[in-house]
């Protein structure tokens, strides 16, 4: 029988916990997560166990980052589904804090970080990134790891969580784990449950449009003819498109003609009521 990882639900056994570890000379690892694990997150948790010999993975569908509007009630929540997930992939600890832990009556902090959020997601999701920041800074703070691993499903996320750690000098490396996918091509996300059958046979278009827009552009394709016919290949498809944008790999800032180094196109688009994001290196 596999041993479920040990899971912690307060900010002073986590700590504890990790002071251990760190004490017997472990390098630790943390990979921060919503929870309803599916394959891309045990992809991050074994690219955590690459660097470091302890790994915790933090469970918790936080509030702040989501809109009243939005999906925080009706998004997926299955610990114990997600323990026996951990355990196969040799995860050490969880921190499944409750929302009163991580946000105690009277809190007022929020973290906003400015750069790399600047359009894209904060243009249909405003209140989004500080409230990623702000439980991302609490969770580093709580667990104290050594590196820490993000997604590049959420590009935009992963570059404002460098900003943020950058700016605080928080003592932690974010390393980037690249797109997992279907084999059709569609991104590992939770929401991608949302789906109907019909949903699920057009969501690959979206990684679809991407690749053949981002091969036109390194053709030397015109950028802004290449995005309207990716935008319009979407529509037609039957997604309604929040964004398909070109920036700066780096910082996210708008491409112009000085720009020089790598480029990122990233995209957002709706199918029914599942929003679906994605992004590929140009
Ligand atoms: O990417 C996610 O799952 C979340 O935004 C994160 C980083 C765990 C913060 O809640």
């Amino acid at each position: 029988m596999t041993t479920l990882p040990p899971v912690d639900a307060t900010v002073a056994a986590a700590r504890e916990r990790v002071a251990a570890w760190r004490a017997a000379g472990a390098r630790i690892g943390f990979v921060p997560t919503m929870g309803a694990l599916h394959a891309g997150h045990l992809a991050l948790v074994r690219n955590a166990r690459r660097s470091a010999d302890r790994v915790i993975v933090s469970v918790f569908v936080n509030p702040t980052q989501f809109a009243p509007t939005e999906d925080f009630g009706a998004y997926p929540r299955d610990l114990d589904g997600d323990l026996g997930k951990l355990a196969s992939v040799g995860a050490d600890a969880v921190f499944a804090p409750t929302t009163p832990e991580m946000y105690p009556a009277g809190f007022s902090t929020e973290i906003r970080v400015g750069g790399p959020s600047a359009g894209l997601e904060t243009d249909f999701r405003p209140h989004f990134f500080a409230g990623v920041a702000t439980v991302v800074a609490k969770l580093l703070v709580a667990v104290g790891p050594d590196v820490a691993v993000f997604g590049e499903k959420d590009f935009q996320q992963l570059l404002v969580v460098r900003r943020l750690v950058a700016d605080l000098r928080l003592p932690v490396g974010i390393i980037g784990h690249p797109v997992e996918r279907e084999p059709d091509g569609l991104a590992l996300s939770s929401r991608n449950a949302y789906l109907s059958p019909a949903e699920r046979a057009t969501a690959p278009t979206l990684h679809a449009a991407l690749a053949a827009a981002a091969t036109s552009i390194r053709a030397g394709a015109d950028a802004d003819a290449t995005l309207a016919a990716a935008r319009a290949r979407l529509a037609d498809a039957g997604f309604v498109v929040d964004y398909v944008e070109l920036r700066n790999a780096a910082d996210l800032s708008p491409v112009d003609r000085t720009s020089t180094g790598p480029l990122r196109l990233l995209a957002a688009a709706r199918l029914g009521r599942t929003r679906l994001i994605d992004n590929i290196a140009v």
